[in-house]
C-alpha cells in the first residue's frame, strides 16, 4: 500500500479554502492509503512568532484536523520526533546553497518580513525550511504528498535530494516523492473577491471553519457581488466565487436551480447568498460537536498525540539507523526499533 504524508503548519485558524482545499481530501485519502499528517511545529518557527501561542496552536490545529475526519492515529507532532532535524541536518549536506537560494517561497517571505515588520531580521530557518520539508517526507518513504500548487518547487527539490543522496551514496535507498495535487478549487475572499481567501489578509478575508454561526452568516451576507464596476455581461468574480462555495459544498441541485434563475437574469443575490450560508453551516455543525467533544477531554487528546507520534517515531528512527549507516556516522545505540 503508498504511503500518503503531508502537512500543515499550526496557523491557528483553519477556515474553508483549508478545508476545501486540502483537509477534505486527506480524510478521503485515508481511505484508499497509508497516510500520515504532521503539524509542522518546527516549520511555524522560521517566521516572527509567540512561544506560547505556537504550543496551544499546535495542539489545536490536532484537534480540529480530527474533528474534520482525520484519525488520530494518523497525526504526529513533528517536534515530537526529533529525527526530522537530524535528517534535515544531514539532507542539508546534500543540497547546495544555489538551489535554496532559487525557491520562491523563501524569496516571498523574506520580502514579506523587509516590508511588513519593523526588524528585517530574515533566520536561516527560513532558508532550509524546504530540506526540512523533504526530511518530514522522505523520512516515511512517501509515495505521494498531496499540497497545493505553490509547493510545486519544494516537492521538486525533496526529489532532487533523494536523487542525489541515492547516486552519491550508491544505493537506491529514497523513493522520489511526487506531489498529489487535488483539484483544488479557487476561493476568494468574500469581502474583496479579487484576492484568495486566506487568513494573512486579515479577518473580514475567509470564514473560519469553526466560527461562530452568526458571523458566517453575516460575512456571506455581506459577500461583495456586483462591485459596481461594468462586467461586460459576464458573471463577477464574487457571484462566480459564492457559486463556487455552493458546488464544493455538494449542492448541486441548488447550484442548477439557482444559475438557471442567474441566466435567467432573475437572481437576487439575498437568496444565493442565504443557500450558500446553510450549505456552509450544514457542513461544519458535524465537525463543530466533534470539536467540542474533544476540546473537553483536552488531556486524554494531548497524550493520545504523544502516544501516536511516538509510535510514528519507530518509524523516523528505523530510517535515521539506516541513514546513519549509510552516511558514515556511527550507530546510535540504545534505541528502541520495533517496526
Ligand atoms: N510547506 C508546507 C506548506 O506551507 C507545509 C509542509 C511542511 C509540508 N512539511 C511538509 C507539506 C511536508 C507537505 C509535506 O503548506
Amino acid at each position: 500500500m503508498k504511503q500518503i504524508l503531508s502537512c500543515i503548519q499550526p496557523t491557528g485558524n483553519i477556515h474553508f479554502g483549508n478545508y476545501f482545499g486540502a483537509i477534505q481530501n486527506w480524510v478521503k485519502l485515508q481511505e484508499q492509503y497509508k497516510c500520515l499528517y504532521g503539524i509542522v511545529d518546527y516549520h511555524a518557527m522560521t517566521m516572527p512568532y509567540d512561544p506560547d501561542t505556537l504550543r496551544k496552536n499546535t495542539y489545536q490545529m490536532a484537534i480540529d484536523l480530527m474533528a474534520c475526519g482525520i484519525k488520530a492515529e494518523n497525526v504526529f507532532i513533528q517536534s515530537l520526533i526529533p529525527e526530522h532535524t537530524e535528517l534535515c541536518w544531514i539532507l542539508s549536506c546534500f543540497t547546495s546553497f544555489g538551489e535554496l537560494s532559487r525557491m520562491t517561497q523563501f524569496k516571498d517571505k523574506s520580502k514579506q518580513i523587509a516590508e511588513t515588520s519593523k526588524n528585517d531580521f530574515i533566520s536561516t530557518g527560513l532558508f532550509t525550511y524546504p530540506v526540512l520539508q523533504a526530511a518530514d517526507i522522505l523520512i516515511y518513504h512517501a509515495d505521494y504528498v498531496p499540497v497545493g500548487k505553490d509547493q510545486e518547487q519544494h516537492l521538486e527539490l525533496s526529489r532532487n535530494i533523494s536523487v542525489r543522496f541515492n547516486q552519491r551514496l550508491k544505493k537506491e535507498y529514497f523513493v522520489h516523492p511526487e506531489p498529489l495535487f487535488a483539484e483544488v478549487p479557487k476561493l476568494l475572499s468574500l469581502a474583496d473577491p479579487t484576492k484568495k481567501m486566506s487568513k494573512s489578509l486579515g479577518e473580514k478575508h475567509y470564514i473560519a471553519l469553526f466560527g461562530d454561526e452568526k458571523r458566517l452568516r453575516k460575512k456571506v451576507r455581506s459577500a461583495v457581488t456586483d462591485s459596481g464596476a461594468p462586467t461586460n455581461g459576464e458573471m463577477s468574480a464574487g457571484v462566480k466565487n459564492l457559486f463556487e462555495l455552493l458546488k464544493v459544498s455538494n449542492k448541486k441541485a441548488d447550484y442548477d436551480a439557482l444559475m438557471d434563475t442567474y441566466k435567467a437574469g432573475n437572481l437576487r443575490y439575498g437568496d444565493l447568498k442565504a443557500v450558500v450560508a446553510d450549505a456552509l453551516v450544514e457542513i461544519t455543525n458535524p465537525f463543530k460537536e466533534k470539536r467540542a467533544e474533544l476540546m473537553s477531554n483536552r488531556k486524554q487528546v494531548k497524550q493520545q498525540l504523544q502516544e501516536s507520534s511516538a509510535t510514528i517515531r519507530l518509524q523516523a528512527q528505523k530510517t535515521l539507523k539506516e541513514v546513519r549507516q549509510l552516511t558514515g556516522l556511527p550507530t546510535l545505540k540504545n534505541v528502541r526499533i520495533t517496526v
